[in-house]
């Protein structure tokens, strides 16, 4: 019986990636697969004979966070087996003009640069603003970044900028290429 699991792997800061790995591994079941989901901060993960693998990990200053590039880092040999893709999120991802898209890109090429590990199938997510869970300098200076940028102001409720559908597609083509 071959290895139906699928290891989500997955780091954060506010806890939207882990929403985003969440959506993930309920549509790796649905498609009837095993999904297993961890927190890069809290290896060790078992990845040997995984059908697959996702990583993913959100954008704080223009970088990924420490946990996600060690542990990249760390599980090379084992991602470049399997089958295997990075997701990454940040506020760049939610516009989808060229200087935006471009920007986003940037970042995971210098996630692969710091890690190594050069996967086979990547994609930028736009991110979450939650106000409520910013203390009060953090808010000021999202909200002053978030208006330059045409963004959401209103510090009084928060925002999920994702577009679940790409989330969807990108999970559908890693599963695509664990069946082949
Ligand atoms: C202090 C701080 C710095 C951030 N820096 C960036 C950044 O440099 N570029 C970007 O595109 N998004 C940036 N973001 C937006 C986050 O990437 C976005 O809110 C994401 O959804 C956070 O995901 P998480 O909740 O999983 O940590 C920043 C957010 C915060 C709070």
């Amino acid at each position: 019986m071959p290895d139906r699991r699928i290891v989500v792997v997955y780091d954060t800061k506010e806890g939207h990636t882990r929403s985003i790995a969440k959506h993930i591994a309920e549509r790796v079941h649905a498609a009837g697969f095993e999904a297993r989901v961890f927190e890069a901060s809290a290896p060790p993960v078992n990845l040997d004979g995984a059908a697959g693998v996702i990583v993913g990990g959100s954008i704080h200053v223009g970088k990924h966070g420490k946990h996600l590039v060690r542990f990249a880092k760390t599980y090379r040999e084992q991602l470049e087996r399997a089958p295997a893709a990075f997701f990454s999120v940040s506020l760049a991802a939610t516009r989808t003009d060229a200087e935006h898209q471009a920007e986003a890109a940037r970042l995971v090429n210098e996630f692969e640069q710091a890690t190594g590990w050069r996967p086979e199938l990547t994609a930028c997510f736009a991110g979450a603003l939650p106000y409520s869970k910013y203390n009060f300098l953090v808010r000021f200076i999202m909200r002053r970044i978030s208006k330059k940028e045409g963004g959401d102001t209103d510090t009084s409720r928060d925002y999920v900028c994702t577009r679940w559908d790409e989330v969807d597609a990108f999970t559908d083509s890693l599963l695509g290429r664990v069946r082949s």
